[in-house]
């Protein structure tokens, strides 16, 4: 398949400094921040350094009310329905501690979940004697019909969470979480979206999905600092939340009381991350979310098409907007697949990082393999290709 459109692929590559010999097709394992907001992190932190107190007691936190109306504003949603937390692992450690569970109950989770999400549930269960459940999605996602229902399949009396990530992880599907919060809140079902792929690669409403919990990272995407994420509570699960740390638990300078003291003054700490949010918002609401949006489509689109060259496997979706954006996962035979420690890379992704400078994961999902392309701003179609060409080279040389 050519590539149909017009863009200019390097017009923004320029705002990254991304390593000269590195092509780097992974945003979504850990997405680099444009200069922009580098810069800002450093005035920022050069400020904390001048003069601590008035920067952490003083300034902090009106910057950070700022920062958070501004992320709010992005994700739809009102800003005390906000906390920020370094991740999205920290946002899921928090409510699986503060969900309520007893022995029996069901925690339902689906066959694409990340693997340390699954962990988390798993421990919650068996502390408090309740049980995880499996519903697993069709093999190639068509309809959001087909996906809601094998979810709700799986449910009984006596689940009371789902958990769902808005864009998969190994699979980079987007599912249905609106519809699939619509129908749980019929059936009084806590839903907890993992989402930190999700900002910016997709429009992210919370007003409209209207979820119990998410959880998200902006160090991914949205390609705010590392370190920084937040978590959205629906305002009836606020009041008396903890955090995995207890601190002060209150301003220290006096202000009014809110359910985010708990998060926000997690002792002593460095905010630049936090603080630097807003300029990764603006930096992207100056492109154009539409912008971003299609043009890494187009390009994930292209990779896709490419790569199921390679196999006669189904794909994980069919081909639409719906169902992926700016990452994809193709099916894809590496060949050699030794004994693996587990978080060992296969053969193919070694080689394509440390002989060619391509970072492209590798991996076996539930027992096939796949490999995932993550296409942003600084990447082109002509990365595609030569990615392409390795691969050739690969399957040829095995
Ligand atoms: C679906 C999903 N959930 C959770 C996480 C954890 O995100 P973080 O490492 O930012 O906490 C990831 C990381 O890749 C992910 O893909």
């Amino acid at each position: 398949m050519p590539i149909h459109s017009d863009f200019d692929w390097n017009e923004f590559s320029h705002y990254w400094q991304i390593q000269k010999d590195s092509t780097y097709l992974n945003h979504g394992s850990f997405g680099p921040s444009p200069l922009v907001v580098q810069e800002k992190r450093k005035e920022l932190l050069a400020e904390l350094e001048a003069q601590p107190m008035e920067f952490l007691i003083r300034t902090t936190p009106l910057l950070m009310a700022e920062a958070t109306q501004a992320l709010a504003a992005f994700l739809n949603c009102e800003r005390d329905n906000i906390a920020f937390v370094p991740n999205a692992t920290e946002g899921m450690n928090i409510v699986a501690k503060n969900v309520e569970l007893i022995a029996g109950d069901e925690v339902l989770i689906t066959d694409h979940e990340y693997g340390s999400v699954l962990r988390i549930w798993k421990n919650k269960c068996r502390q408090t004697g309740a049980v995880t459940t499996l519903a697993r999605l069709p093999k190639t996602l068509d309809t959001t019909e087909e996906v809601v229902e094998a979810i709700f399949a799986a449910v009984t009396e006596k689940t009371k969470v789902i958990v769902v990530s808005h864009i998969t992880s190994a699979t980079a599907v987007i599912l249905p979480v609106k519809e699939i919060c619509d129908r749980a809140k019929k059936q009084k079902i806590i839903v907890v979206i993992d989402g930190p792929h999700a900002p910016l690669h997709v429009d992210v409403n919370l007003r409209s999905i209207d979820p119990d919990f998410y959880c998200a990272s902006t160090h991914k995407w949205l390609s705010a600092p590392m370190g920084t994420g937040l978590l959205y509570v629906r305002s009836r699960h606020k009041q008396g939340l903890q955090p995995n740390a207890l601190s002060w638990g209150r301003s220290l300078q006096g202000d009014t009381p809110s359910w985010t003291d708990e998060f926000h003054w997690p002792g002593t700490f460095d905010p630049s991350g936090y603080l630097s949010i807003p300029t990764a918002i603006n930096f992207f609401k100056k492109i154009g979310l539409k912008r971003f949006r299609e043009q890494t489509h187009a390009l994930a689109r292209y990779a896709r098409s490419r790569l199921l060259e390679f196999t006669t496997r189904e794909p994980l979706s069919i081909d639409s907007d719906q169902w992926y954006g700016s990452m994809i996962t193709v099916p894809f035979d590496p060949g050699l697949a030794p004994d693996l420690r587990p978080g060992e890379p296969h053969p193919l992704q070694k080689w394509l990082a440390t002989e060619h400078g391509f970072e492209v994961p590798v991996f076996d999902w539930h027992g096939e393999w796949y490999l995932r392309v993550s296409c942003h701003l600084y990447n082109s179609p002509e990365q595609i290709d030569r990615l392409i060409d390795l691969l050739r080279a690969w399957t040829q040389k095995i």
